[in-house]
């Protein structure tokens, strides 16, 4: 919660998430004091205090919420996202906290790939937030319901890949077929899969009207698009994702109109998270269905798009969420 003091702009912080690792807090932390008279923000230590000394005044009893200044939002974060690992194994944080980090953490991470999706440091950050998704599912069975809670109604490239990817690992685990590193590279091909919308038009993605053929077709290459912008950035597991989400078991998909076998078990789980999660959000030309109704449009208008053993995973998945 943002809020003015003083002249000065404050931000609240949650004490458990600075005790995670305190030791690296290099920012002013203040108490917000509320009495009689006016609130006051109280410097509770600065951002030279030795760490040792930091975790002792954390650890001490307060009263009063702990803020930072606004300015130091942006450090807060980095250290949250450095410790994310310490959170996700920390039992006194609540889960649906947990989940609210990890969510916020994966979303923020997607829109810097998105803005410079040739950045190697961008694409190791994207794959360690994907890695957090995978290291929270492991540890809680809850997580990925909780996880997929937090997902928008309304359609933005950055949750739409966030959710695909919860879902996708979701499915992967229920499926059961795979090694954890393999998981590990899918899911960051799942995270990606879109990455060729950047190099399309934005007039063309955004547009509220029915697209002409030309732009349709231009749609229709971005994951090629994304491969190309991918390549020796990202292992074959997680291309052969990028490539391949939109083919259909039928062989109605593109780019390459592949069928049955010839698409790849990830492909296919990354088809069914893309288009349940497409189902279920808002869009220009379309509400946000229920999931029973997103599951039941599946079956009977789209069911030869995915392959039956599959479809069938996705629902028990879908029942246990
Ligand atoms: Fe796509």
């Amino acid at each position: 919660m943002l809020f003015d003091l003083d002249e000065r702009k404050y931000v609240t912080v949650n004490r458990d998430h600075l005790l995670v690792n305190a030791s690296r807090i290099k920012f002013d932390i203040y108490v917000r004091m509320t009495g009689d008279e006016k609130s006051r923000a109280v410097l509770l230590f600065g951002k030279e205090t030795p760490p040792d000394e930091i975790v002792k005044i954390l650890a001490t009893k307060h009263f009063g919420e702990f803020c930072i200044l606004d300015a130091d939002y942006a450090k807060y974060w980095t250290l949250l996202k450095d410790s994310m690992k310490i959170i996700i194994a920390d039992e006194h944080i609540p889960l649906d906290e947990k989940s609210l980090l990890v969510y916020e953490c994966a979303t923020e991470t997607v829109k810097a790939v998105f803005e410079d999706p040739r950045s190697g440091e961008n694409i190791k950050k994207t794959r360690e937030v994907t890695n957090n998704i995978i290291d929270f599912a492991l540890d809680n069975p809850d997580s990925i319901p909780s996880l997929l809670k937090l997902g928008s109604h309304d359609y933005y490239t950055f949750t739409h890949c966030v959710n695909v990817a919860v879902f996708a690992i979701g499915l992967f685990q229920c499926i059961g077929r795979g090694t954890e590193n393999e998981l590990r590279d899918f899911a960051l091909g799942c995270i990606l899969h879109d990455i060729g919308k950047t190099d399309i038009d934005e007039k063309i993605l955004n547009k509220p009207g029915k697209l002409t053929d030309a732009e349709f077709d231009r749609i229709k290459k971005h994951p090629v698009l994304g491969v190309e912008l991918m390549k020796g950035l990202v292992p074959d597991i997680a291309l052969d994702v990028i490539m391949h989400h939109h083919e259909k078991f039928d062989g109605q998909g593109y780019p390459e109109g592949l069928t049955g076998d010839h698409i790849s078990d990830n492909a296919k789980i990354s088809a069914i998270a893309d288009v349940y999660d497409a189902l279920t959000t808002n869009r220009s030309y379309a509400r946000a269905r229920s999931p029973f109704e997103a599951a039941l449009l599946m079956k009977e208008e789209m069911v030869s798009h995915f392959e039956q053993e599959k479809f069938i995973e996705f629902i028990h998945f879908l029942s246990g969420t």
